[in-house]
């Protein structure tokens, strides 16, 4: 497996509605897992999301134990999740500040749903079904937008909440992605 480049915003190809996964358990698809696992765990991410890395199929993995970039955040398990479908549970929202690889160096305030139930396949074609809250909810809406084409910085409701990391928190040490 291997360390990809992560396509930034702008490129057009983080635009594209993607493709769901037709046929698990494969070579194929275990190797475009692989290189997502290898780009993330490189890279310190959250999350992430197969288009970022140019392939636009529905895959995304996330998971977080300490992670520099997400200091206040409560571990969320590593999961791969294919195919995804998100269910609100009910319509209150949270905002939140979020970064992306794709958008290095930045962070923005977003709104997402505060809980949500999420469904989906894993590598081998079992089902996932769980419903989350709080960060780990945000982490999944966060990357299953990317398979939408949708980046954070669209969903910031006052772009007086979006800039340079190091301008927001100055001081704080947060990573630079
Ligand atoms: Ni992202």
């Amino acid at each position: 497996m291997a360390i990809k480049p992560v396509l930034r915003m702008g490129d057009p190809r983080l635009l594209i509605v993607s493709r769901p996964i037709e046929r698990f358990d494969t070579p194929e698809l275990r190797g475009l897992l692989g290189d997502m696992e290898d780009t993330m765990a490189a890279l310190n991410g959250a999350g992430l999301a197969a288009p970022q890395i140019g392939v636009p199929l529905r895959v995304v993995i996330f998971g977080i134990e300490d992670n520099a970039r997400y200091p206040d955040a409560e571990p969320v398990p590593y999961t791969v999740l294919i195919n995804p479908v998100l269910t609100p549970i009910d319509n209150d929202f949270e905002d939140g500040w979020e970064g992306c690889l794709s958008v290095p160096g930045m962070r923005g305030l977003v709104p997402r749903y505060k809980r949500l139930r999420y469904q989906g396949f894993d590598v081998s074609g079992n089902a996932i079904d769980r419903t989350v809250e709080d960060f780990h909810a945000r982490v999944v809406q966060h990357e299953c937008d990317h398979l939408d084409g949708i980046l954070y910085p669209m969903r910031v409701e006052d772009l007086r909440n979006f800039g340079f990391t190091a301008e927001l928190f100055p001081g704080e040490d947060l990573t630079d992605d």
